[in-house]
């Protein structure tokens, strides 16, 4: 499989020149930023016949919390291909040019995009890749043993989500990025769907907002980064003395996400391999344990949060919003239709109290979409580890057996054998170029085989082996 040099975009094909019964050398189901990053590297690769379903009529990223300035976590160097390819032409700087915005671009130096920027950019290359079918939605994947390849079934749906038609796809290797769903906890899931009283998931906050703004009181549940920039927002736009927010949370801070320079190297492909390597037990262990590392806020945010509060003092009061972290909603319920009735404890405290209120922003976070419906057909073949988690391998496939001569790649499922850098857009890049490395036989993105200055273990991980790899910094002077 060779790369051919940049080509300018070009347009989608139509459906009609599909040829079912043909079998695809890759299929993948979903198209977020992890396989919109992996149908952009493929997309040079001559011989490598792709083609990516998503269910969604067109690209969208987090549309309900993209809140006005608020900015990726990571450098815009985390695009869907320059930590593997920076002369790809997918590249942000690309669509930067493309767009004529260079140059502002080059003065506002802004290394932390805007969320809106970043979803504009993935928009920009989702119209213009020809192997990407938006409004698909995949239902089943099976091994075929007399062809040895998988079949996958799928529903075209119009743009409001209807089934249109159905349709299925031969191909001998899969890539999955279906990501994460939202996250209702338990005792709030009676609540959600009640139209009179707005309990939300954060991930819809922008739908809502207008609602939350007028309500009498809110709620907002969850620290990570969504609650604090959902709480900022309401806390900027509402009435000053009267701004009736209550911010709770279980996490036992508003904690800073860990954002020092070797703290980052959590988020290398070094620390991924020293992960994988690590025993089930340890690895269980550890993902909780680094919730620092992918559960708090941004200092920023941190910073922003405060300093609206105290403008807020500034007129002689208090602001009316109470912050309390540690705290569980053990249940909750609806008082005559209108209201809701949390109730609360704190753990620390071991207290408990009652609060109501008008409306609840769920800023609970989210969990890998399950797989169980999509791959049940190939449940006799998938190995599992003692949780019943599929068992997956250093380069990101589904350990099947042996009589399945096609691979699975798992793209932004596989935080329980891969850490912390499974959903981080900055390991995006690299993990799309492994797969491709690992489906083609001559490595089209060579890859660093060290990326961190801490070297995790005292036993070294074997690297990513490759022909083409140097194994030393080239010196800057000879
Ligand atoms: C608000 C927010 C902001 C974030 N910001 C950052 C950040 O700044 N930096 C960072 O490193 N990480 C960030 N993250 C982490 C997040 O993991 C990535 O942003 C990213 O969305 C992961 O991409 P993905 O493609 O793996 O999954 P997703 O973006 O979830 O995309 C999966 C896609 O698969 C589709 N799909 C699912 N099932 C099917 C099916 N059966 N058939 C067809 N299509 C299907 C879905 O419709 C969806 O479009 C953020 C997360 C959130 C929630
Ligand atoms: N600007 C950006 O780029 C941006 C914006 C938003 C999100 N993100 C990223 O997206 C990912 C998800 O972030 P997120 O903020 O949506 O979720 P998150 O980081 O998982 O945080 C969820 C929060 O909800 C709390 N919670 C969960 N269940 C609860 C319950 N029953 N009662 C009370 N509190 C409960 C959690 O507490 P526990 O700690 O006890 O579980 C935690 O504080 C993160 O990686 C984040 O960095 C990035």
């Amino acid at each position: 499989m060779t790369r051919t040099p940049p080509t300018p975009p070009t347009p989608p094909d139509g459906p009609s020149q599909e040829r079912p019964e043909a079998p695809r050398d890759l299929v993948g189901i979903g198209i977020g930023p992890s396989n919109l990053s992996l149908a952009a590297l493929a997309h040079p690769l001559t011989g490598l016949d792709a083609v990516f379903y998503e269910q969604r009529p067109g690209f969208d990223w987090h549309p309900g919390l993209l809140i006005d300035g608020t900015t990726l976590q990571v450098p815009f160097l985390a695009d869907l291909v320059t930590l593997a390819d920076p002369t790809s032409p997918w590249s942000f700087l690309n669509y930067l040019k493309a767009r004529g915005r260079l140059y502002p671009f080059y003065f506002a130096e802004r290394f932390r995009i805007h969320r809106a920027e970043y979803a504009a950019y993935c928009r920009w290359v989702g119209d213009s890749l020809p192997a990407l079918r938006f409004g698909h939605q995949v239902d089943a994947v099976r091994w075929n043993p007399e062809r040895d390849l998988f079949e996958v079934d799928f529903t075209q749906l119009d743009t409001d989500g209807e089934a249109e038609a159905l349709g299925r796809t031969y191909t001998r290797n899969i890539a999955l990025g279906v990501g994460t769903a939202p996250h209702v906890p338990e005792p709030m899931r009676p609540l959600v769907d009640a139209p009179a009283v707005p309990v939300i998931h954060a991930a819809d906050y922008l739908d809502h907002r207008e609602r939350l703004l007028k309500a009498e009181h809110v709620t907002v549940i969850g620290s990570g980064q969504s609650g604090a920039e959902v709480f900022l927002d309401l806390l900027r736009h509402r009435p000053a003395g009267r701004e009736k927010l209550h911010w709770l949370s279980r996490t036992q801070a508003f904690a800073p996400m860990e954002y020092s320079k070797l703290g980052l190297e959590h988020f290398t492909p070094d620390y991924t391999r020293y992960f994988h390597a690590l025993p089930e037990p340890e690895r269980d262990r550890l993902v909780p344990a680094q919730w620092q590392l992918h559960k708090g806020i941004d200092a920023d945010t941190i910073a922003a949060i405060h300093d609206e509060l105290y403008r807020r003092t500034l007129h002689g009061g208090w602001p009316d919003a109470v912050l309390t972290p540690g705290v569980l909603v053990r249940t909750a319920g609806r008082i005559a239709t209108t209201r809701i009735e949390l109730h609360l404890e704190h753990v620390q405290q071991a207290s408990r109290s009652r609060l109501t209120t008008d409306a609840v922003v769920l800023a609970t976070g989210y969990r890998e979409r399950p797989l169980g419906a999509l791959l049940a057909g190939l449940d006799p073949y998938m190995r599992r580890d003692s949780s019943a988690r599929p068992r997956i391998d250093e380069h990101h496939r589904l350990v099947l057996d042996p009589a399945v001569t096609g691979a699975v790649h798992v793209q932004n499922g596989e935080s329980h054998t891969h850490g912390v850098g499974a959903p981080d857009l900055g390991l995006t890049a690299w993990r799309s170029a492994s797969i491709l490395n690992s489906l083609t036989d001559n490595d089209p993105y060579p890859l660093p085989s060290r990326t961190a200055f801490t070297t995790f273990g005292l036993t070294q991980q074997p690297r990513i082996p490759s022909a083409r790899q140097s194994r030393m910094l080239t010196p800057l002077i000879d």
